[in-house]
Order: C-alpha cells, then sequence, then structure tokens
C-alpha cells in the first residue's frame, strides 16, 4: 500500500498547509482550509503528474495521440507554426478576446457567476466549430445531455443548422477518467467541461468541488492537453466575492482566465481577459443576452448620440485594449453627512473618485463635503483610466447642478490635482471614434491643438472651472435651476 501524506489546502488562495490552522498564513481567510490526502506517487508512474491519464489517453488501439508525452527538445527555429494554430469560435467578441481563437494544446478557464450565461457561450462556440468542421465534445457535468439538446435546439431553431452538428459530442459525466476514455475515442479537436467544480477523480479522497479536487482535475487536464494537442475550455463558477474556486492555483496552471461579467439582470455581458499566454489582456468582447442565446454587441447599440443626456450623465470614449468604447459615465450627488458623506463606485475606481471630489471642491466650486456622491460607468464596463477623468467630474457636476451637456457631446480629458486638464494618451483614436458615432461636440484638453472642423466642434478645456463652466451655460437643463454662487 503506498504511503499517504496528508496536506491542508486553502479554499481561497490554493495555499497548502502540513497542519489545520483556523486562518490561512497564505491569505489570511478565516476557516478556509481543507483536508486533502495525496496518495504517494507510484515509482515510474505518472512522473509527469498525469495521475493515469495519459496511460487513459495513449492506451487505444490508436496508439499515442502524439510523440508529444515523450517531446525531445528542439531549436527555436524549427518549432513549426502549427504547434499555436488558432481556431477561431466564430464568435468574434469571444475570439476577439481569446486573441483569435483557441489554440491547439491549451487550457482556457471561463469563470462567472451563475446564471451569467457561461454554457450558453460554450454551447454557441461549440457548435459553430462544430458546423464548420471541427470535432467538439461538449462535456455537461450539470446538465443532462437532452438538457443540452433542448438548449441547443432553441439557440439554434430556425438555423437549419442541426444537420451540420453532427460534429458536436455532448457527454453527461463528472468521472475525468471517463470523461478522458470519451475524448480518447471521439478526438476532439476542442473539449468543453462545463464545469469544473463538478468534475472529480476517485482516487482524490474530496467531493467535487473541493480544492484538492478541482487542482488535481485541472493538472491533470493541463497535462492531457498538452499530450493530445485539442484546446480545452473548463468553465468555473466564482465565489461569491467574485473569485474562481482555488483561483491562484488554477490561474497559473492554465494558459488563458477568462472572466465573464455583467449583471445577470441586465443583457449586457463582458467577457474580460485577466490572463492570456497568447494575446493581451486588455480587450473585452460584448454580448446581450437575448431569448436566443448570446448576441454580439456591436457597441453602436449602447449609445444613442441624438439621446438627450440627463444631469449626471456624460459620455466617454474609453479605450478598451485595441478598441475605443463610447462609454456612458453617470454620477448621483444627494444630501449626506457632514463628515459621513458616503462616496460609492461601480465600474469608476473609487481613490480617483475621491480625488476628482477634492478637486471639484478646490478648483471647481463645488461643495461636495456634505454630498454623498455616488459614482458609475454603465453597461457593465469598467473604466479605469485617467482619460474618462474629466467626463466623471462633470457628470458629478451636472448631477449637482442639475445640469446636461447638449446632446452628441463626448468628453475627453484627465483631470490634474492643480485642476488642469491633462491631455490624454491615442486622443485621435478617441476623436475618430465619436465623430463615427454620431457626436458632433468634444470637450477635450487644450494642449492638444485641436481646432474645430465644418463637422466637429471642439471646445477646448484648460482648467476644470472652465469646463464647469461650459456646463452650467448649457442651455439644457433639466430639474430647478442651479443654485447660486457657482464660482468659475
Ligand atoms: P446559462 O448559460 O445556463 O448560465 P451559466 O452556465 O453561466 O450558469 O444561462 C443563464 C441564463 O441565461 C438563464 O437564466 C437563462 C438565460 N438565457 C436566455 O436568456 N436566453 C437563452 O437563449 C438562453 C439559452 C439562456
Ligand atoms: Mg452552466
Amino acid at each position: 500500500m503506498a504511503k499517504t501524506v496528508v496536506h491542508y489546502l486553502c479554499r481561497s488562495c490554493g495555499g497548502v498547509q502540513s497542519r489545520w490552522m483556523g486562518k490561512c498564513p497564505d491569505c489570511g481567510t478565516w476557516d478556509a482550509l481543507e483536508k486533502y490526502t495525496e496518495p504517494k506517487v507510484k515509482a515510474g508512474a505518472g512522473q509527469s503528474g498525469d495521475g493515469g491519464l495519459i496511460e487513459i489517453w495513449a492506451g487505444g488501439d490508436d496508439g499515442p495521440a502524439t510523440g508529444a508525452a515523450r517531446a525531445a527538445a528542439i531549436p527555436l527555429p524549427d518549432i513549426v507554426a502549427a504547434d499555436v494554430a488558432r481556431q477561431p469560435t466564430g464568435i468574434g467578441e469571444f475570439d476577439r478576446v481569446l486573441g483569435g481563437g483557441l489554440v491547439t494544446g491549451s487550457v482556457v478557464l471561463l469563470g462567472g457567476a451563475p446564471g451569467i450565461g457561461k454554457s450558453t457561450l460554450m454551447l454557441q462556440a461549440a457548435a459553430i466549430l462544430a458546423a464548420r468542421g471541427r470535432r467538439v465534445l461538449y462535456v455537461t457535468s450539470e446538465e443532462s445531455a437532452y438538457q443540452t439538446k433542448l438548449r441547443a435546439e432553441r439557440l439554434f431553431e430556425n438555423d437549419g443548422a442541426e444537420a451540420s452538428m453532427s460534429e458536436l459530442y455532448v457527454l453527461a459525466d463528472t468521472n475525468l477518467a471517463r470523461i478522458v476514455e470519451q475524448a480518447r475515442k471521439v478526438r476532439p479537436a476542442v473539449t468543453v467541461i462545463d464545469s469544473i467544480q463538478m468534475v472529480y477523480k476517485p482516487d482524490v479522497e474530496a467531493a467535487p468541488g473541493a480544492v484538492a479536487q478541482v487542482r488535481r482535475c485541472c493538472t491533470e487536464l493541463v497535462c492531457l492537453a498538452k499530450i493530445s494537442g485539442m484546446a480545452i475550455v473548463l468553465v468555473g463558477h466564482v465565489t461569491k466575492d467574485g473569485q474562481i474556486a482555488g483561483p491562484k492555483l488554477l490561474e497559473h496552471l492554465v494558459d488563458v482566465v477568462l472572466s465573464f461579467e455583467g449583471d445577470r439582470h441586465l443583457a449586457h455581458r463582458v467577457v474580460r481577459g485577466i490572463k492570456n499566454r497568447y494575446g493581451t489582456t486588455l480587450e473585452v468582447g460584448l454580448f446581450e443576452m437575448t431569448g436566443r442565446g448570446l448576441k454580439e454587441l456591436t457597441d453602436a447599440a449602447m449609445i444613442d448620440p441624438a439621446a438627450r443626456p440627463q444631469p449626471g450623465s456624460v459620455i466617454c470614449p474609453a479605450m478598451h485594449g485595441t478598441r475605443c468604447l463610447l462609454v456612458e459615465m453617470q454620477a448621483l450627488t444627494a444630501t449626506g453627512f457632514l463628515g459621513s458623506a458616503k462616496r460609492r463606485t461601480s465600474g469608476v475606481d473609487a481613490n480617483r473618485l475621491a480625488m476628482l471630489i477634492a478637486v471639484l471642491e478646490k478648483h471647481g466650486g463645488l461643495r461636495l463635503a456634505d454630498q454623498d456622491v455616488f459614482a458609475s460607468a454603465v453597461g457593465g464596463l469598467k473604466v479605469v483610466e485617467p482619460a474618462a477623468d474629466l467626463a466623471l467630474a462633470l457628470a458629478i457636476a451636472g448631477a449637482h447642478y442639475r445640469r446636461a451637456l447638449d446632446p452628441g457631446t463626448a468628453v475627453i480629458g484627465e483631470v490634474g490635482l492643480g485642476g488642469e486638464i491633462r491631455p490624454v494618451h491615442q486622443v485621435e483614436q478617441r476623436i475618430r471614434e465619436a465623430r463615427r458615432r454620431g457626436f458632433r461636440t468634444l470637450i477635450v484638453p487644450s494642449d492638444g491643438g485641436f481646432v474645430s472642423d465644418g463637422e466637429l466642434v471642439v471646445h477646448p478645456a484648460r482648467t476644470i472651472g472652465v469646463a464647469v463652466d461650459m456646463l452650467t451655460a448649457c442651455a439644457s437643463t433639466s430639474g430647478p435651476p442651479r443654485p447660486g454662487g457657482v464660482a468659475s
């Protein structure tokens, strides 16, 4: 009998301890250590940590999948391009975040809250890949195969795609050994495991979803992806504080970590790259949940330049990776208590908000010390770049004075502590995007040397005071007139 070694794994950070403690010494979480019994590895077996899965994979009639299991070192120039061949999923917004598609032999972890649409997204991607002749194995460990079929029928009814879906294989199982056995028979190009928390290995003494199980299954699937060359997508649920179970260990094991975010009660969804060994993590993919699955969202659908802005709402062209998106920054001020006024944010940096409030008080003539201030970036996007400072500051001032900018106005600029408006990077691209989307008036930093032309009216602003004056001078007001005593 192999001797067993007992460890304690932290459910939050994945840290390994030799004895139980009430508080994890690595991340400080209380009551998070779980007992984990690891059987001692037999001499000569599973040296790569595969725990027998490689044997299962290589054990069929068709022999070892590739020679990769015993790969020899080769000079860099001899590595063929096919080693990082990408398979576009056919969902443009998803491919954008992946960096062009699923890379052969890579493991992608897609995390998100329950009910956000992870299964829907992966089933849609799987169906498109299958329709293009790529074989996909969709392992559904939470739903039955029939439920998956019903969902696929609902997603693709009237598409006539049913006939071309013979390359989409569905397996309802949770035992990892059986899943690998089926993958060996089916030989898919892409395997989706929905979800990693439900998959288990019987030889690990822990319940499915426990850190020990998730870690072990994930490690073995990474090995499997490397030796078999298939791309594996792991779907993972996040905990209530937004982390994938055992996040640190899963994140360093896999090649790509994507986070599927958005409010379950709103239609908009955002896929964001957290880690990507094959591309940038700056890109975001935008989706809308409709009655027939996720629809790619062209950002044009989100903001109408002709709509009359509400006081406290300002449009800002913000960069997300290589792409410029128009984002609505919103603010609300409400009567609070001097000394304990609330400042709350959603999709906006809280420290940045505090700084902008201070600058508005000092240099913009606003008195906000006894006002609760709430700020958000609308549509589930996160806007943390300084280029959105001026838009947020004007949203706060607009909310305070109940003034709105004229329709079709977009605002660009970083706000300095001295109240000056500083130039931002990629300003030409931002202006081009605002113009393309029908915005005809721009408030920009005065340093850029931008001038109005026949189509576009440019208002350079040198200081926050000047910008607030432009706002309060706007003809469009709604609600009561602005209180007196506005300093410039
Ligand atoms: P699901 O993909 O099951 O979420 P997850 O796998 O992340 O837990 O879908 C979540 C929600 O999406 C579900 O509550 C119903 C809704 N939905 C639609 O609105 N339209 C659709 O076409 C589908 C398939 C689901
Ligand atoms: Mg699901």
